[in-house]
């Protein structure tokens, strides 16, 4: 049986006395005996991690801290971007990478999205791999290739016991940010696609043990029949995790 995962994408938002303050309403609002039930995770921007972080454990309270993006090599003349060392050194304990905003805004490719996979993987932290398909893509009736083969392309040279290890989220691009979520079915179909592919390279031990999240506009009004698909395993959140009790109630639906 899958741990649910609610994890929190709170994309460009929050400066540091801001998250500061959403992280400490999180824990005035956050059930302990939840944590047996339902892993949580926020992915702040990064300034926002150690801060965040530092709040977290100061309550006491079980909600683990991830990032948004991460650059593949350990160091050097790479102006701007982070390593998976120094994002581990935050706290962090997991980080999104190949999000549609990422591919789409700043040209990141599959290779690109599999080099940080790895990366996350040799530090000993999640990676939360970002799938999903264009309208476009999706009115050619040609998804589930589509997004099956983001999926292979993402996982080349990643083994099975590091596959164990991955979370992979399925993010249909017309449903981010939109309020348009896909219906529980068109979800359903393409995790189901997704797990395919890791029983086909890994088995189905491994495939049954994978954790594939849906995000695209989950709300408290969605979050129930999605959840009651039986290949998804929780959600990645863009809008409604950046009000800490509209972000709790997805959580507590899980459990
Ligand atoms: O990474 C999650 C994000 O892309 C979904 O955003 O606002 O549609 O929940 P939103």
């Amino acid at each position: 049986m899958r741990t649910p995962l609610i994890a929190g994408n709170w994309k460009m938002n929050n400066t540091i006395p801001e998250a500061v303050v959403l992280a400490q309403d999180i824990c005035n609002n956050f059930e302990r005996d939840w944590a047996s039930e339902v892993d949580v995770l926020v992915c702040p921007p990064a300034l926002d991690i150690k801060p965040v972080k530092t709040v977290f454990e100061f309550d006491r309270v079980k909600v683990q801290v991830g990032a948004q993006n991460v650059y593949w090599e350990e160091s050097g003349a790479f102006t701007g971007e982070l390593s998976c060392g120094m994002l581990a050194s935050a706290g962090c304990s997991a980080v999104i990478v190949g999000h549609s905003e990422r591919r789409n805004l700043f040209g990141e490719t599959n290779e690109d999205v599999n080099r940080k996979a790895k990366a996350v993987l040799a530090a000993r932290m999640t990676p939360i791999v970002c799938v999903g398909e264009s309208l476009f893509v999706r009115e050619a009736g040609e998804a589930v290739e589509y997004v099956c083969s983001q999926v292979e392309a993402a996982l080349a040279g990643i083994d099975e016991v590091e596959a164990r290890s991955c979370v992979i989220a399925y993010e249909p691009v017309w449903a981010i940010g939109t309020g348009r979520t896909a219906t529980p079915e068109q979800a359903e179909e393409i995790c189901a696609a997704i797990r395919g592919v890791l029983a086909r390279r890994y088995g189905s031990d491994t495939a049954e043990a994978v954790r594939i999240l849906y995000g695209g506009s989950v709300n408290i009004g969605n979050i129930e029949l999605l959840m009651a698909q039986p290949d998804i395993d929780g959600g990645l959140v863009g809008g409604a995790s950046l009000d800490a009790r509209g972000f709790l109630s997805l959580v507590r639906a899980c459990v």
